[in-house]
């Protein structure tokens, strides 16, 4: 699976929305460097936390089992599985919120914010 990543914080530092459909154009044409936006790639039966890091980029986690949301992720394109024992509420799986450390990709192509735990809804999942 090939993943598209950008960096929340260059969300919030530009002013842009996690819902605006130009978001990852708005990225790829602003000066943002390697860790904040870019590409990797996922293998079967690696976690989208675990392809990263793999890949050399250090994305917060914590628990790595699906209790704490640190290493949630805001999906813009694509989907990723969400394991039954998990935290994140249906209403946030539902708004595209995902947790990396336990999330399998489920199509070719994915789009994903990480970094997004610093959202004032994700607060109260935060350990
Ligand atoms: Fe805690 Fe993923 S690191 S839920």
């Amino acid at each position: 699976t090939r993943v598209e990543f950008l960096d929340y914080e260059a969300v919030v530092d530009y002013g842009w929305s996690l819902d605006d459909d130009e978001l990852f154009r708005k990225a790829a044409h602003a000066d943002l460097g390697p860790d904040a936006h870019g590409r990797l790639l996922v293998h079967p039966d690696e976690s989208l936390l675990e392809a990263a890091e793999r890949s050399g980029f250090a994305w917060p986690f914590s628990c790595r089992g699906g209790a704490c949301a640190n290493c949630a992720v805001y999906l813009a394109e694509g989907d990723l599985s969400q394991p039954t024992d998990h935290i994140m509420p249906d209403d946030l799986a539902e708004r595209g919120f995902r947790l990396s450390c336990n999330g399998y990709p489920l199509t070719d192509e994915l789009s994903v914010v990480f970094n997004v735990k610093q959202r004032p809804e994700l607060d109260d999942l935060i350990l």
